[in-house]
C-alpha cells in the first residue's frame, strides 16, 4: 500500500511515517519545509530501518503535485501540511487562507484527477469553538475564534461538500486535541522555531535552560487550581491512530469524524509538576495574565474512535513528559 503524506517532515507527519513505515506501507513524503527541515525524515528512516520518498514540494505548485501523481498510484493521503500557529494567523491571515485552503484545494484536485479519492486530514480540537460543556463529542457544534481556526472549519466544510458532490470520496476527519510528547527513541520531536506558542514545547525549553522561565496564562479560570485544562496526547498514540483510520476505513466511502484525544485534562500546574517529576528539573513560572482567545477547559470524548477505529491512547502524562524530556535534553537546538 502507498501513502502519500502532505507535511510529512513536521512534527505530527514524522512521528505518523514512522508508524507507516513499521506498518509494512510504503511512504511518500511532500514537505516545502517551510516549518521543518529534512533531518527528521532522515531519522524516520534510522528508526523504522525504512527507506521513504522525500519531494520538496510546495502544495500551492500545482504543476509538481500533478507530476507526482502521475508517477505514483497512491492509495491514500494523509493530509498534514499547514500553518499552524493561532497569533500568526491573526498577523496574516491571507497567508493562512492561501496556504491552508488553497493548498487543500489543489491537493484534492490532483487527487481528484488522478482517481484517488481517500483522504485523512488534520482537524483540531479549535472547530469546537468554546465548548458548552465536556467532554467534547464530534457532535458538538463548531465555531472558530482566529483564522487558523476557520481554515480547519472551512477546510472540514469544503471536504464534506466534495464528499456530496461525488460519493465515491472517503475522508477522514481526525480532530486532535493537545499533541505532546516525543517518540521514545529520542530522534524526532517537536521543533518550534522561535518562542514556542504551546505549553509543552516552552516547559521542556525552560527544563534545557533555552528559556528563563514559563509564563502561565491565568489562573482565575472555572478549573479546579485556575489554570487551563487541556487534553494532552502522547504523538505517538496520535500518528497510530492514523495507521487504525486507513486500517479500518480503507476501501470505505463517506465521511467520517473522529476526536482523537485521551478523554482526560490536566491543568497548566499539572503539566509542570508532571514534568519536574520526570526530568528531575525545576521549572521556574510566573502567574501573569489570561492569553486572549483562551478557553477553559477541553478535553475530549474519545468513544466513537475506540467503537469505530478500535483506538485509545496507551501512554499516560508522565511518558508524554519523559518522552519530551528525552528529545529536549538529547537534541537541545531540534534538528540544526
Ligand atoms: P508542523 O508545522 O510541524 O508540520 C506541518 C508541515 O507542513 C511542516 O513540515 C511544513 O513545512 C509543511 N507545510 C506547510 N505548508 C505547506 C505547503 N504549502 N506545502 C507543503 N508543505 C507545507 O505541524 P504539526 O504540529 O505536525 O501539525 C500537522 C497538522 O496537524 C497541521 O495541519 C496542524 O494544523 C494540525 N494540528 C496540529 C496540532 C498541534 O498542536 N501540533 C493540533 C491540531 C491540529
Ligand atoms: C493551541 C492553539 C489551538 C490548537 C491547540 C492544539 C493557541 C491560542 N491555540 O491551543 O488553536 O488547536 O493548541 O494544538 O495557540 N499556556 C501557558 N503558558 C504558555 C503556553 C500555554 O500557560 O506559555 C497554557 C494555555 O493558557 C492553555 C494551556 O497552557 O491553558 C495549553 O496551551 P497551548 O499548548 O497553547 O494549547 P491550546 O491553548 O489548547
Amino acid at each position: 500500500m502507498k501513502i502519500l503524506v502532505t507535511g510529512g517532515a513536521g512534527y505530527i507527519g514524522s512521528h505518523t511515517c514512522v508508524q507507516l513505515l513499521e506498518h509494512g506501507m510504503d511512504v511518500v513524503v511532500i514537505d516545502n519545509l517551510a516549518n521543518s527541515s529534512e533531518e527528521s525524515l532522515k531519522r524516520v528512516q534510522e528508526i523504522s530501518g525504512r527507506p521513504l520518498e522525500f519531494h520538496k514540494i510546495d502544495l500551492l505548485e500545482r504543476a509538481w503535485l500533478e507530476a507526482l501523481f502521475r508517477d505514483h498510484q497512491f492509495d491514500a493521503v494523509i493530509h498534514f501540511a499547514g500553518l499552524k500557529a493561532v497569533g500568526e494567523s491573526v498577523q496574516i491571515p491571507l497567508s493562512y487562507y492561501r496556504n491552508n485552503i488553497s493548498g487543500t484545494i489543489n491537493l484534492c484536485e490532483t487527487m481528484a484527477n488522478h482517481n484517488v479519492k481517500t483522504i485523512v486530514f488534520s482537524s483540531s480540537a479549535t472547530v469546537y469553538g468554546e465548548p458548552e460543556q465536556v467532554p467534547i463529542t464530534e457532535e458538538f457544534p463548531t465555531a472558530a475564534y482566529n483564522p487558523y481556526g476557520r481554515t480547519k472549519l472551512f477546510i472540514e466544510e469544503i471536504l464534506k461538500d466534495l464528499y456530496n458532490s461525488d460519493n465515491a470520496w472517503n475522508i477522514v476527519l481526525l480532530r486532535y486535541f493537545n499533541p505532546v510528547g516525543a517518540h521514545k527513541s529520542g530522534k524526532i520531536g517537536e521543533d518550534p522555531k522561535g518562542l514556542p506558542n504551546n505549553l509543552m514545547p516552552f516547559i521542556s525549553q525552560v527544563a534545557v535552560g533555552k528559556l528563563k522561565e514559563l509564563s502561565v496564562f491565568g489562573n482565575d479560570y472555572s478549573t479546579p487550581d485556575g489554570t487551563g485544562v487541556r487534553d494532552y496526547i502522547h504523538v505517538v498514540d496520535l500518528a497510530i491512530g492514523h495507521v487504525k483510520s486507513l486500517d479500518k476505513l480503507l476501501g470505505k466511502t463517506g465521511v467520517h469524524t473522529y476526536n482523537l484525544g485521551t478523554g482526560r485534562g490536566y491543568s497548566v500546574l499539572e503539566m509542570i509538576k508532571a514534568f519536574e517529576k520526570v526530568s528531575g528539573q525545576r521549572i521556574n513560572f510566573n502567574i501573569v495574565d489570561r492569553r486572549p482567545g483562551d478557553i477553559a477547559e477541553c478535553f475530549a470524548d474519545s468513544t466513537k474512535a475506540l467503537k469505530e477505529l478500535d483506538w485509545k491512547t496507551e501512554r499516560d502524562i508522565d511518558e508524554m513528559c519523559a518522552d519530551t524530556w528525552r528529545w529536549q535534553s538529547q537534541n537541545p537546538d531540534g534538528y540544526q
